[in-house]
């Protein structure tokens, strides 16, 4: 893959062999602040909000063997209004990138470790870097890893500290919590080495955390999401996790998938204990992100993207880059699963076997059935991770329609954006950020929800190049405007 130009990334990247630090991956060095953004098409009138997509954009020459995972956050976005839009980007100001400037590099090493358990805080760094949410008037960013969740402004991306929750806050908060717009509460978890593994809590819509409880766990685990309904809320416990001794003696977190262990969800009311989570036992595998879940009647019904062989796919002839390279390579399908909670019963299907990941729903209609969500095609052959094609699902029969990325062009997550006035489950657009691999020009798409596969009806031309990042949000109109 080409190089970007040289001008806009961090000098050290030129000596750092590393896929992940160059072409569509590269970091940049600048922020970014740009109004009037010329287009190709029309900006549809309707649309209106903001999406906001984080991703990691190192800052220090690692001192270690860099992973994807570690780059310091940078929250992107492009506003849209009256027909217009506009762009920004920022870091994530954390502690982490606060020590790491004060020092002048990087001052930890990385999660492929070995780690420094000496290092400030924790011996992994929290780099903010995964998800953004909307909540309460901020924009959180989160890590993955668990971390402080940092607050950011919505409008201007401009840094708003570390989010306490009222005060409350005691632990640190895993990236992916969820938002009812029934109730506008925050549910998250996060992970601990040591019991309790698990934490589970929910913030209230005036973001004061009302309701925190221990989870039990047979040990350190790696879940990376959770999904809630109207009335409860769906933990994960997967078995594929590292080995807490080989963390001790080697400082280093090899996680291993262990097939003669089912995978377990959780149920548990919204505000109830530990102990009132009922665990249901489906095939061994693995899921970084689920699309959503719902009540029917006495059945909880969840969508998201199964990894029936988590396990790393090591390519020898690849070196010391073989253990991230073979993590990253996904092999995830959409699957349904149900669990009854008056019989217990526990039922599984797969919906479809296309390779997809980074879905979405309409974020508003977490917690109630949804039948559209919007997808990333990865292809199995890749090298690295590939975002390659948008995937529009129909959770009724499992159908889907696709549009294939034009040669060059990489995407990111793409959220579903309601039009103003609309009416239907994907009466709206979908937007996303896409960059080309040559000219590493970097674009906004919006396709319309009910033709994605006729391709962007619009294409927003950004002022800087935006390197391929994680999670991303609609945030609509009236969250970030709303007195007019
Ligand atoms: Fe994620």
């Amino acid at each position: 893959m080409p190089r970007a130009d040289a001008a806009d990334r961090p000098a050290w990247t030129d000596h750092v062999d590393n896929p992940y630090l160059h072409g569509i991956y590269a970091p940049i060095r600048h922020e970014t602040s740009a109004e009037e953004l010329p287009v190709e098409g029309e900006i549809p009138h309707d649309l209106c909000g903001a999406y906001v997509r984080n991703g990691p954009n190192s800052v220090f020459e690692p001192s270690n063997l860099y992973h994807w995972f570690d780059g310091d956050g940078m929250v992107h976005a492009v506003h849209f209004r009256d027909g217009k839009a506009t762009y920004r980007s920022r870091f994530v100001q954390t502690r982490a990138l606060a020590d790491e400037t004060a020092a002048g590099h990087a001052l930890w090493p990385g999660i492929m470790g070995p780690f420094d358990f000496d290092a400030p805080r924790h011996y992994l760094k929290d780099t903010a870097n995964t998800d953004v949410v909307y909540h309460a008037g901020d924009l959180l960013a989160l890590w993955y890893m668990c971390g402080e969740p940092y607050r950011l402004d919505p409008l201007s991306l401009e840094a708003r500290g570390v989010a306490d929750f009222g005060g409350k806050l005691r632990t640190t908060v895993s990236a992916h919590p969820k938002v009812d717009e029934r109730t506008g509460e925050l549910v998250w978890f996060t992970l601990a080495d040591e019991p309790p593994y698990m934490t589970y809590g929910v913030v209230s819509k005036d973001g004061e955390l009302v309701h925190q409880q221990p989870i039990e766990l047979p040990g350190p685990r790696a879940p990376h999401d959770l999904t809630i309904t109207e009335n409860f809320s769906i933990l994960h416990d997967f078995p594929f996790f590292h080995d807490p001794e080989i963390l001790k003696s080697a400082r280093r977190r090899v996680a291993r998938f262990h097939p003669d262990l089912p995978s377990r969800f959780g149920v548990v009311p919204r505000r109830g204990a530990g102990d009132q989570v009922r665990w249901f036992e489906f095939e061994p595998g693995y899921v970084l992100h689920m699309v959503n879940a719902w009540e029917e009647g006495d059945w909880i019904v969840m969508d998201g993207c199964f990894q029936p062989d988590p396990n790393i796919r090591r390519r020898p002839e690849e070196g010391e880059l073989a253990s991230m390279l073979g993590y990253l390579r996904i092999r995830a399908h959409l699957r349904r699963w149900r669990m009854n909670l008056a019989t217990g019963e526990a039922r599984e299907e797969p919906l479809d076997d296309l390779n997809v990941e980074f879905p979405l729903p309409d974020t508003e209609l977490y917690g109630s059935r949804t039948r559209y969500s919007y997808h990333q095609h990865l292809p199995e052959d890749a090298y690295t991770v590939e975002f390659r094609a948008l995937v529009k699902y129909d959770h009724d029969d499992g159908s889907c329609v696709r549009y294939d990325y034009p040669d060059g062009w990489y995407a990111s997550e793409s959220p579903f954006a309601r039009r103003v006035g609309g009416s239907g489950e994907d009466d709206g657009y979908v937007v996303t950020l896409a960059v080309h691999a040559g000219s590493f020009e970097s674009q906004c798409w919006i396709f319309s929800a009910r033709d994605v596969d006729r391709g962007p009806l619009a294409r927003v031309r950004l002022p800087a190049r935006v390197p391929t990042g994680f999670h991303a949000k609609w945030i609509p109109g009236d969250k970030l405007w709303p007195n007019t």
